[in-house]
Formats: C-alpha cells, structure tokens, sequence
C-alpha cells in the first residue's frame, strides 16, 4: 500500500507525524509531500527535525500569497505528484489551504483523499479554514472525526459513510512528546520563567491580525495583563504589527516578552509550565485542556466546542474587560482555577495515529479505497 502525505504548516506536520509512524510500524512506507506554505526554519524545518520526519520526498516550495494564489498554486504542484507517484491514498490534516489544494487535486484525479481531523465547524463561513474544512470534507471518500461533535457535524451535511471516529492526533503527539520536552527543553531557564509564573500567549488568525482595529485591542489586552506573559510570536502577527505601525507599542510592555516561534519541544513545555494560556490557535485549544491548563481563546467562537462543553477553555474574543476579568479570576479564585485545569480531555487516548493507519491498511486490503461515484450507494 502506498499513502500519500500532504501537508505544508506547522500543525499539520505535528499532528500527521503520530499517523506516519503509525504507518512506519505496520511496515508502509508513506510518501511525503511538503508544499511549502510554511517555510522559515522555525515554521517547519525545526518541527521535521524534532519529529524526525527526515524523508520528505517531494518539497513543492509553494511559499505564500492570495488565498488563489496560495491553493492554486499547491494544486497544480500537487496533481503533479499525484500524477507521477499513483498513491492508493491522499491524507490530508485539518483547514489549511494546503488541505483544500490536496483534497481537491486528488479526488479529481479519482485518488480517495483521507481527511483527518474531518467534521470541524466553526459555523463561521468568512474564516478561510471554514470553507477549506467544508470543501475537504465533502472531496473525502474516508473521514477521520475525532469527536462525537465532530460525526454529527458531518451527518448534518449528509455525510455518513466513510466517517470513523478516532480521537485527535494531538492527543497523541502530545503523549508522545510531552515527557521528552519536560527532559529536554530549557525553555523556562533560558527565558528566566518560574513554571506557573507566567501567561502564554499565541494569535496568529487573520481575523485578528489583517485589521488594524482588530490587532489594536489585541495589544491593548496585553498592556493591561496583570501577569509575566511570553508570545513566541507567529510570523504573520510580526509583520502585520509591524505594518500598522503597532510593534514599537508592544515591544514597549514591560512585563510581556516576545519572541520568534519556537520549536515542539520547547512549546510543549510552556504550555505546560503556563499558569493559563490566551490564543487564538486551534491546536493550542486542544494542547492546553490535554495538559491541563486553562484556555482563553481570543475568537467568537471555536470549531472546538467540546473543550468549552468541558469546562477547560472560554472564549474571551477580543473584549478586553471580558479577557482581563477572566485572568483575575484565574489568579485569584483557587476553586475556580482547579475547575478550568482539571476539565477532562475530549479528543482521546492518544491512538488515533494507529487507529487510522490500521483503518486505511484494512480497506486497501479488501479493494475498498477507492472513490465512489455517490455516497449514498
Ligand atoms: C495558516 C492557516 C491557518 C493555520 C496556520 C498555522 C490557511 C488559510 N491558514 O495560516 O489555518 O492556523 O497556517 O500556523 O491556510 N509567513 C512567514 N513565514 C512562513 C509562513 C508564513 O513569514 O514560514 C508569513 C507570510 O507573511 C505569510 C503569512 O505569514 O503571508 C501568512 O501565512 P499563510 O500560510 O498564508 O497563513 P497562516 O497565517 O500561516
Ligand atoms: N506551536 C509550536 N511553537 C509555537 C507555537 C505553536 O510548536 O511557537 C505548536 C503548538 O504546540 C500546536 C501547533 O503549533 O501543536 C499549533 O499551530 P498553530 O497555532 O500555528 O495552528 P492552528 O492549530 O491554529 O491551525
């Protein structure tokens, strides 16, 4: 059997690893395609190494863009690969505009595409991820959910068959990556941080950062935390704030250190370390109620609702008194603080990797990968 891989950002690479040494370990050697829509060190190359992902066989060096641009671009790359390689399979991770690009070269080239991560709905369709996530899943022939929420989701939009329920992969990578960074990192030495002593921030999402007014309370949230914060800080945010004209202002706040973003290792350790978290990320929602550290997501809503449902994370948007009465609330209310960090964790046991691999090497063995002319026959 021969799966193909594409992916092109940091997350995805994160969370396929724990399906590719799946695949490794049941003797399937997986093709590897990179697209290339992240590319500084510290966006890929750096999450390749700690993985050990170190055979990519196709780099596509797609680089940013326009939304068009950016998919078009990886497709026409892509369906070339495709084209040259013949893969039974074409598994694809989450919304990126990588995925949208894969999804669609392959199933065209009637090559059954594996979305993992499949049934996720922010209900918010002018996010880019919204419609990548939508338009993926009803390119795939196979559905990996990784929750209940997730299946139901799908089964709203008439899709019922080819759906299984796995967990999430982060479950797994975090598993199988938490305890070497707790060894490994001096992360918390080298910024000079006490573990519980600080707030971890990431936002990175484009209805946070493309606007100037959206960005600014951003920054205006940060002046005013009460608290040693860190942001290892995503490329896109840097250059937005820098042309808005905002970056001398944060780089002014005294008790918040910005720096570039860093590495699985050391992450995973400040996430764990933190006292709370504030982000906009999708995957960090996830991190923080699996390590169990409570959630302040910077958005309106979430395509995670479970952790919410959870008790582990709430959704503070951008108001700033919303956002900073929380944070009090985590530093000063011990019982309220125990209950946030003690939510249990709803995307798994940290096997979804096998699960899929297992799944997919069981339909390739009795001919069923294939794409189907309807999914209702
Ligand atoms: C993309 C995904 C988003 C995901 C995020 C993970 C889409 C539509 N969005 O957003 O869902 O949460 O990846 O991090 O696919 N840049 C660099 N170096 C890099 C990569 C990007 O400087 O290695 C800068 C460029 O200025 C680029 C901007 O970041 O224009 C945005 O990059 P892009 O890949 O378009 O989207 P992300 O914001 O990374
Ligand atoms: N991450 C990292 N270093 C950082 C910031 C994030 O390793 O400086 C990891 C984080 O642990 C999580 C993933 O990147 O697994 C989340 O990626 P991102 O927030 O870029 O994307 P999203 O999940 O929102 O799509």
């Amino acid at each position: 059997m021969k799966p193909a891989f594409v992916f092109g950002t940091r997350p995805e690479i994160i969370k396929l690893a724990p399906v590719i040494r799946a695949f490794e370990e049941l003797d399937v050697k997986p093709l590897l395609v990179h697209t290339g829509q992240h590319y500084d060190y510290e966006m890929s190359r750096v999450f390749l190494e700690e993985l050990e992902l170190d055979g990519i066989d196709y780099h596509l060096e797609v680089g940013s863009g326009t939304q068009a641009e950016q998919t078009g671009t990886a497709m026409i790359k892509i369906e070339k690969v495709l084209m040259e390689e013949k893969p039974d399979v074409t598994l694809v991770q989450g919304d990126t505009n990588t995925v949208l690009a894969g999804a669609l070269a392959s199933v065209k080239l009637k090559i059954p595409v594996a979305h993992v991560e499949a049934g996720l709905r922010s209900f918010d369709r002018t996010m880019p991820e919204e419609i990548n996530r939508i338009l993926a899943d009803h390119a795939s022939e196979i559905l990996f959910a990784p929750t209940e929420e997730a299946r139901r989701n799908l089964e709203r939009e008439g899709i019922t068959s080819g759906v299984y329920v796995v967990g999430n992969t982060i479950v797994d990578a975090v598993l199988q990556n938490a305890e070497v960074a707790e060894r490994k990192s001096d992360v918390l030495d080298r910024l000079g941080l006490r573990p519980k002593g600080y707030v971890l921030i990431t936002a990175h999402r484009a209805e946070n950062t493309d606007r100037k007014e959206n960005l600014e309370r951003l920054v205006e949230i940060l002046e005013d935390l009460p608290i040693t914060a860190v942001y290892p800080m995503h490329p896109r945010t840097r250059r937005r704030l820098e042309e808005f004209g905002l970056w001398e202002r944060v780089k002014s706040i005294e008790n918040l250190t910005v720096m570039k973003p860093l590495g699985y290792l050391d992450f995973l350790k400040l996430e764990r370390n933190a006292k709370l978290i504030m982000t906009d990320s999708g995957g960090i929602q996830e991190e923080s109620i699996i390590l169990n550290v409570p959630c302040l997501t910077l958005r309106y809503n979430t395509e995670r609702p479970e952790t919410i449902e959870a008790g582990g994370n709430v959704l503070v948007g951008l108001e700033k008194e919303r956002a900073l009465h929380y944070v009090e609330r985590l530093l000063n209310d011990e019982e309220f603080y125990r209950k946030m960090a003690g939510a249990p964790n709803p995307f798994g046991d940290g096997k979804a990797g096998k699960r899929i691999a297992e799944i997919l090497l069981e339909l390739w063995k009795k001919g069923e990968l294939k794409v189907r002319s309807s999914r209702f026959i």
